[in-house]
Formats: structure tokens, sequence, C-alpha cells
């Protein structure tokens, strides 16, 4: 059965028609309950190019997109420091948002963009996409069923070409993009580590380098403590390293290793049980089922699966993780250790 948006299919326009954005307009595709209508970027041909593909109308403003009207939601897919401006203004028109990872690059932005949504009765959704693929919802299952005990260290470890050249020059710009790789890539881990640790951070310890010449850090480690006093040991790298994106759960009666080549695997004593292949991991169907979430939280007003609130804890963590590398607020021990040869 088709599902509509009263009588037709929910419209949705999408800002900023990047790479993301192809993704979420696939997944859009792929729903029979959603139609894209409209496709906006200041670089207009690529707007068009997006459109083009849905037969959508094509903008190179997004003021002017909502203007027009015919629309009942949008996806932003634009750099991080517009997330903010753009949900402001999509709200203002009545429009519903689903914006993308992180979802903004300071708390106040955060703030401002769900008291607009607050104001004008309209649902704010953050792209936080693992939630919605199999092999981490699989995880998260398995962790809240109690079955390996609670969780207590948890180490997230992912690896990312982080020189320029390797993304759009905005990722490398620290205004728009926020941050480098841990605003961008870390944000991902941040999200991965809070949500199958149950809780989100609490307080952290970081560190960030960049390479010379560029302004973004490019190689970010972290320890957090989660509200429940899960503590996690996070790695996000960008030189050097072939690609790596694993996350080891150590709980109370077993263990849980989930790893992008190796799919989920559980470990109880000696026994270790392979519960989600590779394979099985389809980022097309988590956009498509992140979507259908979105539609279904705007159409019966009930909160997404990802809400605003859960969006800005993520940011609040890689902010704190800034603040505390720019501190540079190590524990010192103190007496022999600075002179033991190791
Ligand atoms: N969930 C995921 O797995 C995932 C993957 C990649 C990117 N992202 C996130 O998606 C967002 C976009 O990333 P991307 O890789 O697609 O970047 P991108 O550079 O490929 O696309 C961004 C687009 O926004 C356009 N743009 C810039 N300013 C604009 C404005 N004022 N109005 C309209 N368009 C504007 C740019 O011209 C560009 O085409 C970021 O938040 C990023 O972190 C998420």
């Amino acid at each position: 059965m088709t599902e509509t948006w009263g009588n037709r299919p929910f419209r949705v326009g999408v800002i900023g028609a990047g790479s993301v954005a192809a993704l979420h307009l696939d997944a859009a595709a792929d729903l029979p309950e959603v139609e894209v209508a409209a496709v906006c970027d200041v670089r207009l041909s690529a707007a068009e190019q997006l459109a083009a593909r849905f037969g959508a109308r094509a903008y190179a403003d997004h003021t002017a997109m909502f203007a027009a009207g015919g629309l009942d939601g949008v996806l932003i897919t634009a750099p991080h420091s517009l997330h903010a401006p753009i949900t402001v203004d999509a709200a203002a028109a009545g429009l519903h948002v689903l914006v993308e990872k992180p979802m903004a690059t300071t708390l106040e932005d955060g703030q401002r963009m769900i008291d607009a949504c607050a104001t004008h009765g309209v649902q704010l959704a953050v792209g936080h996409v693992l939630h919605f693929l199999p092999s981490v919802r699989e995880a998260w299952r398995i962790l809240r069923s109690g079955s390996l005990g609670r969780p207590v260290v948890i180490t997230e470890r992912r690896t990312a070409r982080y020189e320029r050249g390797s993304r759009p020059d905005w990722f490398f710009d620290p205004v728009l993009a926020g941050g480098g790789i841990l605003m961008n890539v870390g944000t991902h881990s941040i999200d991965k580590a809070q949500w199958l640790g149950g809780a989100a951070a609490t307080s952290v310890h970081g560190y960030v380098w960049n390479q010379p010449g560029v302004e973004v850090e490019t190689e970010s480690v972290g320890l957090l403590e989660l509200a429940n006093g899960v503590r996690v040991v996070l790695s996000v790298t960008g030189t050097g390293l072939p690609f790596h994106d694993e996350t080891e759960v150590v709980c109370e009666h077993g263990a849980l290793r989930l790893s992008r080549r190796d799919g989920l695997w559980t470990y109880r004593g000696d026994e270790a049980v392979q519960v989600v292949t590779p394979e099985q991991d389809d980022i097309v169907a988590a956009f498509r089922e992140q979507l259908a979430d979105f539609v279904a939280s705007c159409r019966d007003g009930r909160a997404p699966a990802v809400d605003a609130a859960y969006g800005q804890s993520v940011v609040a963590t890689a902010l704190a993780l800034y603040a505390s590398a720019e501190r540079a607020d190590s524990a010192r021990i103190p007496g022999l250790n600075a002179e033991v040869a190791a």
C-alpha cells in the first residue's frame, strides 16, 4: 500500500546538491510516499543536474525555493555551519527538517535550530544514519537485551584520508566545517559510541593534531566517560593508514566487535559468533529507512528516531573534546616516569 501525506506523497526539497544528497535522493526514489520536488545549490548547475534525475525544480538560493512553495520538508546537506541558518529559514517557512550530521558547529546554533522548529511546530531530525545500518542496529539490540551484561569499555577507531584534495575544500575551512576530521567523521564515531554505550558523554579528555599547512585537525583521540559510567577510547585519524572502521564493546559477560570489514561478532568465553556479515550492511537501505522514519515522524507527529536533543549531544561531545585539547589539561604523572626509558 502506498502511504501518502494526506492524499499525496510528502514533497521534499534538498539544500546542497553534493555527494550525500545523491544518497538521500536515491533513497527517496525508492519510497512511494516521498516525492523529490526541488533541489537547491549555490552551484546552480549541480542543483539542475540532480533535479533532472527526479523531474524536480532547481534553485540557487534556498529562500527562493521556500518562497516558491510546494514543499512539506527539507533535507539539509550543505556545509556544517550553514545547517543552522538554513534550518531556521526552513522552520519559518513551515517546513519539517532532516539535517545532516553534525547538526551544528556550536551549541548556540543547535539551540537556535531547536527553538525555531519548536516555535513553528515542525520536526527536526538529525541524519545520524548509523542508527539505521543493520550491523549497528543489531549491535544496539544485543547490547540493550542484556545478554552480554552491561557495557563497560568501548574502543572506537576509524580512519579516513584527510589531506587536502581528499574532499571538497570547505571541509578544510574552520568556519564552514567547524573543525576537521573530528567534527566531520568523528561525529559518526561519537554517535556510535554514545548510542551503543547507552548514554551521552559527560566528561572527555581530547587531543587533536593537524598536518602542517592544513587549518583543521587531521588526527584526533579522546577518552570519554558516558553518563552511565561507560568509558570510551576514541581514535579518528586521517593520515597514512588504510581504511578502518571498528568498534569493540567489552561488557560484563562477554564482548562485541563491529567492523565495516568483518561485520558484527559476539564473544562469550570461547564462543565467537558472526551475527551480521559485511554483505548484509546496506548503506542505501539505511538512508531509505532514515528518510522513511523522518516522513513518518512528520506524518504521525511523533519524535524521529534521532532527535535534535541527541544531535546536540553529539556536537557537545565533539566541542568538549576540542576544548579539552585546547586546554591540554592532561593529568601530570609526577616523579619517576619522566626519567624512565621506554
Ligand atoms: N551521513 C553520512 O554518512 C554523510 C556522508 C557524507 C557527508 N555527510 C554530511 O553531509 C553534509 C554534506 O556533505 P557532502 O559530502 O555532501 O558535501 P559536498 O561538498 O559534496 O556537498 C555540499 C553542497 O552544498 C552546496 N552548498 C554550499 N553552500 C550552500 C548554500 N548556501 N546553499 C545551498 N547549497 C550550498 C555546495 O555547493 C555543495 O554542492 C555535511 O554535513 C556532511 O558532514 C554525511
